[in-house]
């Protein structure tokens, strides 16, 4: 069979680091398994346009693997060309780069491993709130220049303890942040997602559920997305529901960046219509130079805690995807099942209830 990776280049650091699997260099760690297989691993970074690696190798690829970090976006025409493609695997989680409805409608199974770094993005969520809320990019920018001037950083640092935290999406890594927020007193904690919490699930972490998306950010302080890109988030953080935040509210997505609009974001934040924005997620990756996320500031300077997209791709991260990449590929060569919490779309259907609700 013919497996196609599409990761991101590692150049030297991949070279002295080789727990940076997710790399072309280091290739999720599997020739020498596919290849005394007798499969064909081809592994790119060119990904975009017709003249890409990607869009050449597809015509005749068996098996598909792809990361979130440099999504190699699998569109209907796209897969329209792949005539002998049966699996896509999404070394992490988050298919939305794959067109799930188109692969549904071909039978084009697609598996991501679950659960393999939601802690990773649990700590990145953390941090990215405290980063925010105590205003820590302008003092240490502040550091760096040379300058001292304390009160310029305290007039907009605030404390965590006391605020309403709510998480967009109470999936594996909401239900994370929902735990690791205990020991921060807040005030309350709600979350969003038309799959309830099971009441114990709830009462241990003392989460309420609030069942409209616009009641539920008018509650909040901090609101953090961590549901997954589909026809039903696309774009639905956007002018409209902006206006329902409370004034000055922060908020962080690690989710995706296309669930807000950027503009919309990005002018609510210069406004100072929210305090913050946080985040690792772009609506295109690599981000351009020019993208409104990159420079926005809030009126008193600060408020951006932007970074690239790494935050499921620690080295922790990187081992645990690479091991179940393997695991979902063994799994399929020998005709075993798959661990049902993988499978988002299984021979003709969703197997997952997190793409939207059907
Ligand atoms: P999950 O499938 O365990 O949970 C997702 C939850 O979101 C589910 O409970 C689902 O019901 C809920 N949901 C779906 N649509 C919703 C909507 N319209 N409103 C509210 N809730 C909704 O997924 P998990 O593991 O928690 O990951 C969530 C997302 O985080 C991934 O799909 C991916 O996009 C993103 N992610 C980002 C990473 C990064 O490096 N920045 C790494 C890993 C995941």
């Amino acid at each position: 069979m013919k497996v196609l990776a599409i990761l991101y280049n590692g150049y030297k650091a991949a070279k002295a680091e080789p727990r940076l699997l997710g790399t072309v260099e280091n290739e999720l760690g599997l020739r020498a398994y596919l290849e005394s297989l007798g499969h064909e691993y081809v592994v790119t970074s060119s990904k975009d346009g017709p003249d890409s690696d990607f869009h050449k190798h597809i015509a005749d690829t068996d098996i598909l693997i792809t990361t979130p970090f440099h999504p190699g976006y699998l569109t209907k025409d796209l897969m329209d060309k792949a005539k002998n493609l049966k699996v896509c695997v999404t070394a992490g989680v988050g298919s939305d780069h794959v067109d799930l409805n188109a692969a549904v409608d071909r039978k084009i199974q697609v598996l991501e491993v679950s659960g393999s770094n939601v802690v990773s993005v649990a700590e990145q969520v953390m941090m990215s709130i405290l980063l925010l809320v105590r205003n820590f990019v302008p003092a240490h920018e502040m550091i760096e220049r040379g300058d001292w001037q304390v009160s310029d950083i305290a007039r907009n640092a605030f404390d965590l303890e006391g605020k309403v935290v709510g998480t967009m999406g109470a999936g594996r890594i909401g239900y994370r942040v929902l735990q690791r927020l205990q020991p921060f007193n807040c005030k309350e904690l709600l979350y969003y997602d038309y799959n309830a919490l099971p009441a114990s699930a709830e009462n241990t972490v003392n989460a309420r559920r609030v069942e409209d998306l616009k009641d539920f950010v008018s509650q909040c302080d901090v609101v953090t997305v961590n549901a997954p890109l589909h026809e039903g988030t696309r774009g639905i953080i956007n002018k409209d529901l902006l206006q329902h935040f409370k004034p000055g509210a922060w908020l962080v997505n690690t989710a995706r960046g296309a669930i807000c609009n950027a503009e919309d974001v990005a002018s609510a934040v210069k406004s100072g219509q929210l305090r913050g924005y946080a985040g690792d997620v772009w609506n295109v990756q690599p981000a351009p130079k020019d993208h409104p996320w990159r420079h926005m500031k809030n009126p008193l300077g600060g408020g951006n805690g932007m970074t690239p997209h790494y935050s499921g791709t620690t080295l922790d991260a990187q081992t645990r995807y690479a091991e179940g990449t393997k695991t979902i590929l063994q799994n399929y060569f020998e005709g075993k099942p798959q661990d049902p919490g993988n499978v988002i779309v299984g021979l003709g259907k969703y197997e997952s209830q997190s793409y939207g609700k059907r």
